[in-house]
């Protein structure tokens, strides 16, 4: 009994939304150009690039070489001044310029796709585009690393606590702290010069996936489009994505970095810690509450970075089944990276400008590092160093005398040196030396440990990296 409405019935169904059926849905899920349309100047110097070899080669004439450069600049300026018409019918950013360039020069248009794919093609400006966000990665991390840098220099002798499982253990300082991230921000940093080295190969001359047998001159279009060489695999580079892959994994890796920068921010600037205000300009009031200044940028830093891991994942999914070479998914790379960009790009610029402009309480700071017997240890090393007691017996004393301070509610550097005897017979008065805040970082002189004047050579090293 099959009823032959079953198929009307269902269209009717899922097409409800559509005005015109099935074609509007085809063209709606296939096209690309809402998004491509940010890659049209890789595009368009990609096709200069192209087309000024297949003149050099003999594939095409030096009159249609310059009739097609001649369109395409024009089609850039149009673009650039907001006077050109994108069409979703035409689906993406290639073939909008193509149509475009076939009505501004005609026949000679044509010539243009020779020798090459739109597999290619996409895969050349998509990492042209990749590349130069990478580099300006670089330079915002840069950025981000000096603001950290002037911090730390300021603040090389400012004693706060420091922390392990968000309780007070030691005493550090605040530039030491500082240097942690100038540490963590150089190594996404390097992160981006090694993708750069990785993705700098030309795909251009890959065609389809298998070359082509025309004479092309692959190093020419390399050189031209500021490659170190073409890419070695044709069936390789048309199916490869790692370069956009490796772009997010080092947003997602930098902004876990930011993430935790943010969290600290947020937790600092409590009227709790009160470590550092912010400025103004990075908060925000309450609209009902008008005691409040919240740390909204520093919040939104932190949300961002799930946006980022989002992407990284989604692109990792959308890679993992396909088959060599192209396959029409890999056309949903280019939101992922451009969404994970724009939140990268706003992240390092709000941190930078939020640890520029916020303001450090070292009085605040002092007073907490010194809370908590953030100088036990100190008292241990101390036993160990004057009286000759293995640690391991130090830390027993010294457990006993954050207990007796604990019962009286002082602090290790307040009990009489008569209790302190009572526990050992072998403290003298010159044990309250090693008690102070300042001692104990003044102190820790290891290499990367947190004396001042170990951090300030670190801050040497990395101002001769930066
Ligand atoms: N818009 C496509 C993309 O972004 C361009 C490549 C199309 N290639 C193809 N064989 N249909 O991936």
């Amino acid at each position: 009994m099959a009823d032959t409405t079953d198929t009307k019935s269902s269209n009717q169904m899922w097409g409800g939304r559509f005005a015109s059926g099935p074609d509007a849905i085809m063209e709606e899920i296939n096209a690309s150009i809402g998004f491509d349309k940010k890659l049209f100047a890789q595009d368009i110097r990609g096709s200069i690039a192209h087309a000024t070899m297949l003149a050099h080669q003999g594939i095409i004439s030096a009159d249609d070489k310059d009739k097609i450069v001649h369109g395409l600049n024009t089609i850039l300026s149009e673009i650039e001044s907001g006077n050109f018409e994108f069409s979703r019918r035409l689906e993406d950013i290639h073939m909008n310029i193509e149509a475009r360039l076939a009505t501004l020069i005609g026949p000679a248009a044509g010539r243009l796709h020779t020798a090459r794919s739109r597999n290619d093609q996409v895969a050349l400006d998509f990492r042209l585009w990749v590349k130069e966000e990478l580099e300006k990665t670089e330079k915002m991390l840069t950025g981000l690393i000096a603001a950290f840098l002037d911090r730390a220099e300021e603040h090389a002798e400012s004693v706060m606590p420091g922390f392990t499982h968000l309780q007070t253990a030691q005493p550090v300082t605040f530039g030491h702290h500082c240097m942690a991230y100038v540490e963590m921000f150089g190594r996404d940093r390097s992160r981006v010069r090694h993708a750069i080295e990785h993705l700098d190969e030309s795909p251009i001359g890959a065609a389809a996936l298998a070359g082509t047998g025309y004479p092309i001159d692959r190093h020419m279009t390399a050189k031209a489009l500021g490659f170190r060489e073409p890419t070695r695999n044709s069936i390789d580079t048309v199916s490869d994505r790692d370069f956009a892959i490796e772009f997010l994994s080092i947003a997602a890796i930098a902004g876990m970095h930011l993430s935790r920068l943010a969290e600290e921010i947020v937790i600092w600037s409590t009227p709790q810690f009160g470590f550092v205000r912010l400025s103004d300009a990075f908060s925000t009031g309450s609209s009902i509450m008008p005691q409040k200044k919240n740390p909204d940028a520093a919040e939104l830093v932190r949300a961002k970075t799930g946006r980022i891991n989002g992407s990284l994942v989604a692109l990792l999914t959308i890679m993992k089944g396909l088959p060599l070479a192209y396959s029409k998914d890999m056309q949903e790379d280019k939101e992922q990276v451009f969404d994970a960009a724009e939140s990268l790009e706003l992240a390092i610029a709000a941190m930078t400008g939020m640890v520029r402009d916020l303001t450090v309480n070292t009085a605040r700071m002092k007073a907490a590092a010194g809370s908590g017997f953030s100088t036990a240890t100190d008292l241990a090393d101390w036993l160990v160093r004057e009286a000759g007691l293995p640690f391991r017996d130090a830390h027993h004393v010294t457990g006993r005398a954050v207990a007796l301070a604990e019962s009286k509610g002082c602090d290790l550097a307040e009990l009489p040196l008569s209790d302190l005897q009572a526990i050992h017979p072998d403290i003298t008065d010159k044990v309250y030396d090693v008690l102070t805040v300042e001692a104990s970082v003044a102190s820790r002189k290891s290499f990367g440990g947190t004396a001042p004047s170990e951090v300030r050579r670190q801050i040497a090293f990395w101002r001769a990296r930066n």
